[in-house]
């Protein structure tokens, strides 16, 4: 579908009636008695399947190069009815968005009026990938939430973006031959980008017929653990992409939060406010 059919086939979503947010500690989207037969569910369904297909029409070729591998469509529509609600009203700092959630919520949250972040920042190397986002947040009137900026993981956070959000998201290099350290050079770099006791939403594989995928998850689990970083959920297998050479290969969700305590000033987390050689990770 063309994005122009796209614009003219969204039905507007009336605000609360078919879904209603719950607030902290779990927020959800739920049905509500408003649609006790689900209609509602089965327009949202395709808005979001029109959405989904407008930004993977949008999005410029993937290259494996730089380890883009796009998730599969209906499972970034999975993964944003999942996280959105918690995202909504936030401001979220995106590192690497090839997949584009960012835009999936934004463009979901303009045209159809389901929940998203007040504030979207999306930080990726790829200027095709910044520019496609923006044409799309301009076109589908989500500008004013969106905005990205040019940025290498190997570089310092810029000083004026650290600590300024509530949650950071990342879709990272899983690193299968590094034990998984190119995702926690992509991780530390969110965990920089939020206030304390701030909250991320990692993407990453664990599968037990995958023997690298567990012990990058258990590194990567240590790691936060030991930098006040706590594992608030893990659902697991809830993406699958397009990669040839494993089409099988499904990640897991994890929900992380900040835990400030003093002793976060003894144990500064590593990479965090310097420049990284590419030899400290290798085979990136
Ligand atoms: C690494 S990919 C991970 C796969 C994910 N499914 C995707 O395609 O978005 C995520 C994003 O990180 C970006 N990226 C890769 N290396 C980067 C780097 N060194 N600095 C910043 N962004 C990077 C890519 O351009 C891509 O948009």
């Amino acid at each position: 579908m063309g994005a122009q059919a796209f614009m003219s086939d969204i039905p507007t979503v009336p605000h609360g009636s078919i879904y209603q947010r719950r607030h902290a500690p779990t927020r959800r989207w739920t049905p509500t008695q408003a649609d006790p037969r689900g209609q509602g569910r089965i327009r949202v369904a395709a808005i979001e399947r029109a959405a989904v297909a407008v930004v993977e029409q949008a999005r410029p070729p993937a290259l494996r190069v730089y380890d883009q591998i796009p998730m599969r469509g209906e499972d970034l529509i999975q993964q944003v009815r999942l996280v959105a609600p918690l995202l909504a009203d936030r401001a979220v700092a995106f590192v690497g968005d090839y997949d584009s959630a960012s835009a999936l919520m934004g463009l979901l949250g303009a045209c159809s009026g389901v929940p998203c972040p007040t504030q979207m920042l999306v930080l990726d190397f790829d200027e095709r990938v910044l520019a496609t986002l923006e044409m799309l947040a301009r076109r589908y009137g989500f500008a004013d939430r969106l905005e990205v900026r040019r940025y290498n993981v190997f570089d310092p956070v810029p000083r004026e973006l650290v600590g300024r959000y509530d949650w950071f998201y990342t879709n990272p290099p899983y690193g299968a031959s590094n034990r998984g350290e190119s995702a926690r050079l992509f991780i530390a770099r969110g965990c920089e980008l939020v206030r304390p006791n701030g909250q991320g939403c990692i993407i990453l594989p664990d599968d037990a017929g995958r023997p690298w995928t567990r012990r990058a998850m258990m590194a990567t689990q240590q790691f936060l653990t030991e930098y006040n970083w706590l594992v608030g959920a893990k659902l697991d297998e809830m993406h699958r992409y397009h990669l040839d050479d494993d089409p099988h290969l499904a990640s897991s969700l994890l929900l992380v939060e900040h835990v400030a305590d003093g002793n976060d000033l003894c144990r500064i987390m590593p990479y965090r406010g310097r420049q990284v050689r590419m030899s400290e990770i290798p085979h990136f």
